[in-house]
């Protein structure tokens, strides 16, 4: 079985890789012999979609499929085959991240029939969505972005299938606050939230991963 873990973070050692790392784990630690994959969407260059519809032309070549050809294009053969998937972005300006935003428009959009009737064949295999975010829970909720999260979830759903999600508030941003203008935050805190919190969002990014696992074993 395939399952890939698709980084939307430009960090490759932060928290989010680090979330979905575990969350890898968690897969293995249901199917030992699946193949685990780490893709991180800024290790290449590709672009969002371009609107030519080539994806919708009636008996084209293209049908159901991105027609770019660019870096992205081998990732996506890959990945529309997929079992399972962990997604997962820091969140910038309240929603993940632009390249996240970029993948997962020519990951969905080939799927979306232009139809009353007809749909595009294709897997749909179960998900997950991990969010990092500097803002603390409190703040997250008086923000709203679990609304909006809800909503762009939505369309996750429709195409393939509704994923499970993990929040994880008040990230430490920096290895050393001291060389940074951040007294905005307050270090010490920011600190215990690492020390305290973050060892729990590994372990729950652990069981989302098994969870993916046990979903795609019922899927099949
Ligand atoms: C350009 C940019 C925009 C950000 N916008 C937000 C935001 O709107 N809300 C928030 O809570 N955190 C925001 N952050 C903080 C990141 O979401 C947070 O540090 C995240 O955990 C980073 O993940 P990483 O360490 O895996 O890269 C922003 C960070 C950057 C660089």
């Amino acid at each position: 079985m395939k399952f890939f873990a698709i980084n939307g973070s430009p960090r490759k050692n932060c928290s989010t890789a680090k979330l979905l790392d575990n969350a890898l784990e968690g897969v293995k630690s249901v199917f030992p012999d699946a193949s685990a994959e780490r893709i991180d969407l800024y290790d290449f260059p590709f672009n969002g979609c371009k609107s030519c519809f080539a994806c919708k032309i009636k008996n084209g070549r293209h049908y159901g499929k991105c027609v770019q050809n660019d870096d992205l294009k081998p990732i996506l053969e890959k990945v529309v085959q997929a079992d399972g998937i962990i997604l997962g972005s820091p969140i910038y300006f309240s929603d993940v991240t632009g390249n996240m935003r970029c993948f997962l428009e020519r990951f969905m959009f080939p799927f979306v029939a232009y139809s009353k009737t007809e749909t595009v064949e294709h897997k749909r295999m179960p998900l997950a969505y991990i969010y990092t975010m500097n803002a603390p829970k409190e703040i997250s909720y008086q923000i709203g972005y679990h609304d909006l999260h809800d909503h762009f979830e939505m369309g996750l759903s429709m195409v393939f299938t509704k994923p499970d999600h993990l929040y994880v508030y008040d990230t430490y941003q920096f290895k050393d606050y001291s060389k940074y203008v951040s007294d905005a935050f307050d270090e010490a805190e920011k600190r215990k939230v690492r020390q305290t919190q973050f060892p729990k969002d590994l372990e729950n990014a652990f069981e989302i991963g098994k969870k993916v696992a046990i979903r795609a074993e019922q899927h099949d």
